[in-house]
């Protein structure tokens, strides 16, 4: 039965996707993207690329972009789009704790939106920082955990209801702490908002952090 739900709903969530953040995107959301993905270079991961939102929002310095998905209905989104942007691109049916790529490889990673829905944040978090040279750049855009107890609360008591509508999605993750817990050293954080979100997801963190691991 879970199962059943999981592929059907998993297909209507990644076709409904790119209409479901339209108006986010155009709120803000696209902008607040653009500016923490100016921080990228060189060879790039974008991992839980999704349906590829961020491709066309890189700048010049990324030579090299990897887009990493898991998910089958995601991929089936994503890879038709490839053609179509004029850069080199390659997509890898992949996942964050299992990516297929050597050590010290990437100048830069990318979570946007993606921490919140990883089984294991930690193991996404070491996996990123394993395929990043030492020095290499974490940028991040993700909702998170409230620092307003009475919302972080209310995310707590729906984190069941809203992980099966979200497809995986954990709205009460405190991903900053994650980050500082992992083998990155904080560059930046700045805080936000989802615009035209429900309040449970609107908490927004956007930055960058450095590997630390030698
Ligand atoms: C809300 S979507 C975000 C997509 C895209 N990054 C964006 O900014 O629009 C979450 C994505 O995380 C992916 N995902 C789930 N588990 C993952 C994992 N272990 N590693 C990497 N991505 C994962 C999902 O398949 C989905 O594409």
């Amino acid at each position: 039965m879970g199962r059943i739900y999981d592929a059907t709903w998993g297909r209507f969530f990644s076709a409904a996707y790119d209409g479901l953040m339209k108006s986010t995107e155009e709120a803000g959301m696209r902008e607040i993207r653009r500016e923490t993905l100016a921080g990228a270079r060189g060879r790039t991961i974008d991992i839980g690329a999704g349906t590829g939102i961020n491709v066309e929002l890189y700048p010049e310095a990324v030579t090299e972009l990897v887009l990493a998905e898991p998910d089958e209905h995601m991929l089936n989104r994503l890879r038709p789009k490839v053609p179509g942007w004029g850069r080199e691109v390659s997509v890898v049916q992949a996942g964050a704790g299992s990516l297929p790529f050597d050590d010290d490889s990437f100048d830069t990673a990318v979570f946007t939106l993606v921490l919140c829905t990883v089984p294991d944040p930690r193991a996404a978090l070491s996996d990123a920082a394993r395929v990043l040279k030492p020095g290499g750049k974490l940028l991040f855009v993700e909702h998170v955990r409230s620092e307003d107890p009475s919302l972080a609360r209310w995310q707590d008591r729906l984190e069941g209801p809203w992980r099966f509508l979200g497809d995986g999605c954990h709205c009460n993750r405190d991903t900053v702490a994650s980050i500082e817990a992992s083998p990155f050293e904080m560059e930046k954080v700045e805080k936000g908002e989802l615009p035209k979100s429900p309040p449970l997801v609107r908490p927004l963190v956007h930055g960058s952090a450095v590997s630390e691991r030698l």
